[in-house]
């Protein structure tokens, strides 16, 4: 991990007396018994460490971002000062790209490339195949005829191909197949419209066409939990017969959707381990952490688990230790493995996040940044190993 530079602290005394208190050796600030976010304004980035520097001999920092970002200042500052990577949280998939068959709305994505360009960071593509964001008209027809198969196929390897084509020397990765394995032991893959029409042979053809637009793209499976063994099984499973099947694949993401508790430094390892023993690389593709453990029981006693309920509480200030601790643990995993080439936060800060609006609608605090863009304790514990939590 890069050592921290004295310099990237210049401008941070303001806030050892905001905190009044002993900091960490290097200088960053401590978190208050009463204070749950940082007293001085450090919403303009400016006098804080970069995330993309900390990192660079670790991995790209990447964020997940909408078009509405760009015109966000606080957004833009975060995004400019800490990511060299960026992906589409939504406007690359197919629902938003191919909405329609042969009508390609490549023009939100473009915004985003363009942006990235401009600002010398890589583009991750997420995501070509999807099931859930896969447009009907892939699978229109009559399922009876002979042909019907066939027609599906040609489309599916047509949509692929255009997409990637567009984005040739653009995007640098690319999610080809998003959730391929199922959440139950009842089968390794997910039932999808996609296998049940193809079986496996599905993947095949997505990892094909996209090798055959763009040869030097890295093309990843991307899937939620693989830090849980048993679904874990399940996708290694899967790799292991495309594998076999000389199906064109260079990495695996973890979504790494994760909350305050789980999971541990250990099962993250793990993934890691077995991934790199199939010789493939590893991206961390949408990590957030959220304040809640059990989003069933929590949606069913919202009342009795919201340690967000209000922003100064107890309850609040303890959620966010926790994550910072969490945050920091995976990190510093993340940073000993050479495989993880790139980390990537599903949004930039809280003030935009899925987790706000699923599994309910319910203040969540998942990023590294808050609603204001100031750092979290989150922040400073994967920078600083000397920041007190
Ligand atoms: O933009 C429209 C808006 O115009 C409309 O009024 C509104 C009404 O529902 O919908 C808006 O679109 C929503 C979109 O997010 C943008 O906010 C969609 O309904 C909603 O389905 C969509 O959800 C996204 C979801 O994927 C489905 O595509 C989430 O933002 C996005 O964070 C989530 O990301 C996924 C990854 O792709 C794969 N891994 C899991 C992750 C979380 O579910």
């Amino acid at each position: 991990m890069k050592r921290l530079n004295r310099r990237d602290y210049i401008g941070l005394t303001g806030m050892a007396l905001a905190f009044g208190g002993a900091n960490s050796v290097l200088g960053s600030p401590r978190l208050s018994a009463n204070a749950s976010s940082l007293a001085q304004d450090y919403s303009d980035q400016k006098h804080i460490p970069a995330l993309k520097t900390h990192f660079s001999n670790n991995f790209k920092v990447g964020m997940a971002i909408g078009p509405h970002h760009l015109t966000e200042p606080k957004s833009l500052a975060i995004l400019t000062k800490h990511a060299n990577s960026i992906v589409a949280e939504n406007v690359m998939k197919a629902n938003v790209i191919g909405a329609s068959q042969g009508v390609y709305n490549f023009a939100l994505a473009d915004q985003l490339v363009s942006f990235a360009q401009k600002n010398a960071m890589e583009v991750r593509g997420h995501a070509l195949l999807w099931h859930q964001t896969s447009p009907e008209w892939f699978f229109a027809g009559d399922t009876h005829l002979s042909t019907y198969k066939a027609s599906v196929r040609a489309r599916l390897e047509t949509y692929i191909y255009d997409v990637v084509t567009h984005y040739k020397g653009k995007v640098f990765a690319w999610d080809v197949v998003n959730e391929a394995a199922i959440d139950d032991a009842s089968s390794d893959y997910r039932h999808s419209r996609w296998y049940q029409i193809f079986g496996p042979d599905y993947i095949d053809i997505a990892f094909r066409a996209a090798r055959a637009a763009d040869p030097a793209a890295k093309l990843f499976i991307n899937d939620y939990n693989t830090e849980y063994a048993d679904k874990r099984a399940r996708l290694m499973r899967i790799i292991d017969t495309m594998q076999a099947r000389g199906v064109p694949i260079d990495g695996v993401g973890h979504q790494l959707h994760v909350n305050t508790i789980t999971p541990s430094a250990q099962h993250v390892t793990q993934a890691l381990s077995e991934t790199e023993a199939r010789g493939l690389i590893n991206h961390i593709t949408e990590i957030d952490v959220s304040f809640y453990h059990d989003p069933e029981s929590c949606v069913s006693m919202i009342e009795t688990c919201l340690p967000s309920v209000t922003e100064k509480s107890a309850a609040h200030l303890g959620a966010l230790k926790d994550q910072a601790r969490k945050y920091r643990e995976l990190y510093a995993v993340f940073a000993s493995r050479p495989s993880v080439t790139s980390v990537t936060t599903w949004g930039v800060s809280d003030l935009n996040s899925w987790l706000s609006s699923w599994p309910i609608a319910r203040l969540n605090h998942p990023l590294l940044f808050d609603r204001a863009g100031n750092p979290k304790a989150a922040f400073w514990a994967i920078i600083d190993p000397n920041f007190v939590i």
